[in-house]
């Protein structure tokens, strides 16, 4: 069957202690492999309002912004894929590349929690949450304005999305 996204069969979904459920790794990950790419379908800024409003209340939580005024849902009615359930982590083992590629950024061990950080993505509509990713370096507070942090910059160059780093580059040349 063809499918409009995909996950390495190295990881599952399982209940997480961060947050409901998240993706774990069955067996080892290695740095620079590919663990999902995002598909589904491409909406407008109209449409993810109207949506938001009437039939995928949380839709903000599983969209991928992806450029000004569109976005990246695996579902429009509210259903969500496996690969929906990757949660954020200060300390995260995962980044992006391009707009929907994620990437191992460093071995990552049976049983762990595959993790990106959510400023690698996310700009521009509002949502927030009081972070439980339990690292030492927690932020405590994620928001969509993370990515505006210049030691976060430094630290996921190389691992934001196109839409953020082109954000970040526009910011630098002002
Ligand atoms: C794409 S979902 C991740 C999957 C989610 N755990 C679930 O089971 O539906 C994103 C949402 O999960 C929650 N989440 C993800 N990472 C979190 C974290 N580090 N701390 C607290 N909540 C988190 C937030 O509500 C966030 O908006
Ligand atoms: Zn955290």
């Amino acid at each position: 069957m063809l499918e409009h996204s995909y996950m390495t069969d190295k990881v599952k979904v399982q209940r997480s202690g961060i947050d409901r459920r998240g993706v774990f790794a069955r067996s080892t990950i290695k740095k620079g492999e590919v663990i999902a790419v995002w598909g589904g379908h491409i909406i407008t800024e109209k449409e993810f309002k109207r949506l938001s409003r009437k039939i995928f209340k949380d839709i903000e939580n599983y969209a991928t912004k992806l450029a000004d005024g569109f976005y990246l849902v695996s579902c429009t009615k509210g259903g969500l894929e496996d690969d929906d359930f990757f949660n954020h982590s200060c300390n995260p083992n995962a980044g992006i590349k391009g707009h929907i590629m994620m990437v191992a950024m460093k071995n990552i061990r049976a049983g762990e929690e595959v993790t990106y950080d959510y400023c690698m993505t996310d700009a521009d509509f509002a949502c927030s949450f009081a972070c439980q990713c339990g690292a030492k370096n927690c932020r405590k507070i994620v928001t969509t304005d993370d990515w505006r942090k210049p030691s976060l910059q430094r630290k996921y160059r190389g691992y934001f999305s196109w839409y953020i780093q082109e954000k970040i580059d526009r910011r630098a040349k002002r």
